[in-house]
C-alpha cells in the first residue's frame, strides 16, 4: 500500500513509534515493580559498593539460569534512571551496578522509603478499577473505583480495615518527607501562628511534625472516625474526628494537604466554605495552606507535567478528584468567597498556596 498523499515516511514512522512507545509504558512501571519485588536496591545498599551482575545474580532469591533477564531488568532501569554502572573500584575497570536517588528511596527501611507505595500501586485494589473506565464514561457513577466496588474509596476505607491501615500508611510515608522539607524550608509559613487545624490530616504526621518544630503552636488533626478513633495527642496536638462538610474545628490557619484534589469542583468550595467560617481575617492571620499540585506551573518540566497528569486521571477513576491549574484553583478560591492568594513555594510536583479570607 502506498503512503497516504503528503505524509513523509519520517513523519509516519515517528507516528509508530509514539505508539509503540505508549503501549509498552506499563513495562517501565512492570520494571520498577520487578525490581521492588525482588529487593534489588536493599540487596545493591546492602553490598555497600557497585555489584556485578554475576554477584547480583548470586544474592538474588532467583533460578540461577536466567541470569540474562536480572541483566535486561537491569539494562532498562539503567536507561530509566533507576541504577547506574560504576567501577567497582577505582583500579579496576570491572563495572558494577549502583544505585541512584531514585532507587535509594525504594530501599525498605530507609527514610521516606517509597517501597510500600509501589507495592500498594499493584494490589487489585489499586488496579481493578482502571479496567471500568470505560464502563465508567457510559454510566452515571462519580468514579470508575464506584463502578468496580460499588461505592465511593472513602466508604471502602471505612469498612474495610486492611485498606484503611495502607491507605494511611501511604499518606504517611508520603507526608514524612513532604514535613521534613516544609519544616526546614518553609518556616515563615508557620511564624506568628497560633493555631492550626490539619483537615484531612490522616493520622497526623505532618501535624506531629509542626508541632514539634513550633511547640507554641496548638495544632489539630481533623479526619474521619475511622481514621483517627483511639490516636493519642500530646501537649500541643489534639486529634478530632468529624466530617469537613459539617464543621471543622476553629484556627488562625487551616491545612488541607492532598485534600482538594479528591473532590470536584463543587465539592471543594463547600470545603473552602466550612474552612473560611473558622479562621479570622486575612489582617488577623487567617488562612488556608493548601499543599496540591498545580498542574503545569513550572512549564518547561515535561516529564513532571506528565507525572501530574498521570495524577489527574488517578483522581479521576478512584475519587471523582481532579488535578487543577492555576486558573481552576483561583476560580475554586473566588467561588468560595476569598479574596486572594499567593502561591508561596514550590514542593517537586505540588505546591504551597496560601489562600486568604
Ligand atoms: C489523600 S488523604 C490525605 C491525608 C493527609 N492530608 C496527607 O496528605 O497525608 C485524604 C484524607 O481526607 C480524609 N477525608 C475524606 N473525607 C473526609 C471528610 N468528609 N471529613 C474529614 N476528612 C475526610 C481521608 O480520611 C484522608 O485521611
Amino acid at each position: 500500500m502506498a503512503l497516504p498523499i503528503g505524509e513523509q515516511s519520517a513523519e509516519l514512522l515517528k507516528a509508530q513509534d509514539l505508539i509503540w512507545n505508549h503501549l509498552y509504558r506499563f513495562i517501565s512501571s512492570m520494571s520498577l515493580r520487578y525490581a521492588t519485588e525482588l529487593g534489588i536496591p536493599d540487596i545493591i545498599h546492602r553490598h555497600g559498593k557497585p555489584m556485578t551482575l554475576q554477584q547480583l545474580v548470586d544474592a538474588l532469591p532467583i533460578n540461577k539460569g536466567k541470569a540474562h533477564g536480572v541483566y535486561r531488568l537491569m539494562r532498562i532501569l539503567i536507561h530509566s534512571g533507576f541504577f547506574i554502572e560504576e567501577q567497582i573500584c577505582k583500579d579496576d575497570a570491572i563495572m558494577g551496578y549502583w544505585l541512584t536517588p531514585a532507587s535509594r528511596l525504594l530501599i525498605k527501611d530507609e527514610a521516606f522509603s517509597m517501597y510500600e507505595i509501589v507495592q500498594a500501586c499493584y494490589d487489585p485494589i489499586a488496579l481493578k478499577p482502571w479496567d471500568h473506565v470505560k464502563e465508567w464514561f457510559e454510566n452515571d457513577d462519580s468514579s470508575a473505583f464506584e463502578t468496580t466496588f460499588g461505592m465511593s474509596y472513602f466508604d471502602y476505607a471505612s469498612r474495610d480495615s486492611k485498606e484503611n491501615e495502607t491507605f494511611n500508611e501511604l499518606m504517611v510515608k508520603d507526608t514524612q518527607m513532604l514535613s521534613s522539607v516544609l519544616i526546614r524550608d518553609c518556616k515563615k509559613v508557620f511564624n506568628r501562628m497560633k493555631s492550626m487545624v490539619d483537615v484531612g490530616g490522616g493520622v497526623g504526621i505532618l501535624a506531629k511534625a509542626i508541632a514539634d518544630a513550633f511547640p507554641d503552636l496548638q495544632c489539630t488533626v481533623f479526619d474521619l472516625p475511622h481514621v483517627v478513633a483511639g490516636l493519642q495527642g500530646t501537649e500541643n496536638l489534639t486529634y478530632v474526628q468529624g466530617n469537613m462538610f459539617e464543621s471543622i474545628p476553629k484556627a488562625d490557619a487551616v491545612m488541607l494537604k492532598w485534600i482538594l484534589h479528591d473532590w470536584n469542583d463543587e465539592d471543594c468550595v463547600r470545603i473552602l466554605k466550612k474552612c473560611k467560617e473558622v479562621i479570622p481575617s486575612k489582617e488577623s492571620g487567617g488562612k488556608v495552606i493548601i499543599i496540591d499540585m498545580v498542574v503545569g506551573h513550572k512549564k518547561d518540566d515535561h516529564r513532571g507535567i506528565e507525572t501530574q497528569l498521570f495524577y489527574d486521571l488517578s483522581m479521576m477513576v478512584f475519587l471523582n478528584g481532579k488535578e487543577r491549574t492555576e486558573k481552576e484553583f483561583e476560580k475554586l478560591f473566588f467561588d468560595a468567597g476569598y479574596s486572594g492568594y499567593k502561591i508561596v513555594y514550590e514542593l517537586g510536583l505540588r505546591s504551597l498556596i496560601e489562600v486568604y479570607p
